[in-house]
């Protein structure tokens, strides 16, 4: 009963780090280095959303919590919530969360230590016969990751009222483009009947243990981030419809080339955003009709703009719609002039994908952290922790704008993450599993 335990009690919940592991590497076999052609490595993981590893690896997930004592809500989403009663239950859990699924060259840890975390929480709660105040859950996420079906954060941006349930189901895979969101979601079983919402499943809180994704623990040799916040960020599609011809038989000057004036509009996207001190990036690039001897004549790219404000982001939306119809006008720009000419333009639209507002995590979940942190750091925690804000959109982006929310990150290996080298030792997957164990279990006290 955690309001009768002290703080030495409370600090004497310990996380098992092999357990912790074992569950990280044994739940990696349901997936494959095969997907898009890439080789599996020691450390890497392939497990697009609903595919039929994901699928054993949520069948992992509800048979190894059910069997801690919780009870199972499966959402209109396939969010899959696993709640372990408390001594009482007229309020809502306090929630961990997170997701199993990866990108399709990703590692062992984004998205997976938040959820196996989750578990060893249950577990060591189980261990010490704790019973907590109200329920706690630990939730996994459906599609956070956005490269299967592309808009990230889709679940709980659902959940939260942030994204229409029929845009989500609609949603095609980017390749190869043929099943959609719901049919995955049928034919793996997990299409659960209990609304997508926080009105169908409240929480008290939520808490997410993340790797960085970045260098700044790492390169300042801390263990634990506290994170205060999320960057904003927005997603689009730029389509570039130009005129297919003959590469053999027509002049530079009498080519609407789509690829060229794609190809301005990817450097200059990536100078404007220097300038502002903001990212761009294209990660999906598509041209038709893909022959040696045809100039392209379409071509769609995907971009995705990032700072910490909002009105940063504003701010370069307006210079990039501005400055591409320039490009595409045929207009000298960044002082390139091949390409579209006056006479032979491209034309250029965008559609908006996904938008993800600059986010502030809330004090009281900062502060479980903090306290928690403390209490798993020892004399050490000042220097050992750093406050920062999140580059990488997380499923707690969504559970912020409903319930008070906080993230945990640990150091990754040279920063590197979206690759199979991804890596966070034993040591530091362990002490984050740590101080979520400790920020749940205050929090549950608050
Ligand atoms: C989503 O997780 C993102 O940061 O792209
Ligand atoms: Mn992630
Ligand atoms: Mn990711
Ligand atoms: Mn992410």
């Amino acid at each position: 009963h955690t309001k009768e335990m002290n703080e030495k009690d409370l600090a004497s919940l310990k996380v098992n780090q092999n357990r912790l592991m074992e569950d990280i590497h044994f739940t990696s076999k349901w997936g494959t280095g095969q997907v898009w052609g890439t080789a599996p490595t020691e450390t890497g993981m392939s497990r697009l959303s609903l595919s039929d590893a994901d699928k054993k690896a949520r069948d992992w997930f509800v048979e190894t919590t059910q069997a801690l004592g919780c009870n199972t809500t499966i959402d209109e989403m396939g969010n899959i919530f696993a709640i372990r009663p408390g001594l009482r239950n007229d309020g809502p859990p306090t929630f961990v969360g997170s997701h199993l699924d990866t990108q399709p060259t990703g590692g062992r840890y984004d998205g997976i230590l938040g959820v196996t975390a989750g578990v060893e929480m249950l577990k060591v709660l189980a261990d010490y016969w704790v019973e907590t105040e109200y329920p706690v859950g630990v939730v996994n996420w459906t599609n956070e990751e956005g490269a299967r079906f592309p808009i990230s954060m889709l679940s709980s941006g659902v959940w939260s009222g942030h994204i229409p349930l029929s845009t989500a189901h609609a949603l095609r895979e980017v390749h190869p483009g043929t099943a959609t969101l719901s049919s995955e979601l049928s034919r793996i079983g997990y299409l659960g009947t209990v609304p997508a919402s926080y009105e169908a499943v409240p929480m008290a809180a939520h808490f997410e243990l993340h790797i960085e994704q970045g260098p700044l623990l790492e390169s300042t040799s801390r263990k634990i981030g506290i994170v205060k916040g999320v960057q904003a960020y927005r997603w689009y599609t730029v389509n570039v419809t130009g005129q297919d011809c003959h590469t053999g038989t027509t002049d530079f000057e009498n080519r609407a080339d789509a690829l060229l004036a794609a190809a301005k509009m990817i450097l200059h996207s990536h100078r404007l955003a220097t300038k502002r001190g903001a990212l761009a990036s294209t990660g999906i690039l598509n041209l038709k009709p893909g022959s040696t001897n045809t100039v392209p004549g379409s071509v769609s790219l995907s971009l995705d703009i990032r700072a910490p404000a909002d009105s940063t982001v504003d701010m370069l939306e307006a210079d990039i719609l501005a400055d591409f119809a320039r490009i595409a006008a045929g207009e000298e720009v960044d002082g390139i002039s091949e390409g579209c000419t006056p006479g032979r333009p491209c034309e250029v639209s965008f559609t908006t994908d996904s938008v993800s507002p600059a986010v502030k995590f809330h004090p009281d979940c900062i502060h479980a952290v903090t306290e928690a942190a403390a209490s798993a750091l020892g004399p050490e925690a000042e220097k050992l922790t750093m406050e920062m804000v999140s580059g990488a959109g997380h499923d707690s982006v969504y559970t912020s704008k409903r319930v008070p929310t906080s993230m945990i990150f640990v150091p990754c290996r040279d920063g590197i993450s979206h690759n199979p080298r991804e890596y966070t030792s034993p040591e530091d997957c362990a002490v984050g599993a740590q101080v979520l164990l400790q920020a749940v279990v205050r929090y549950d006290r608050m």
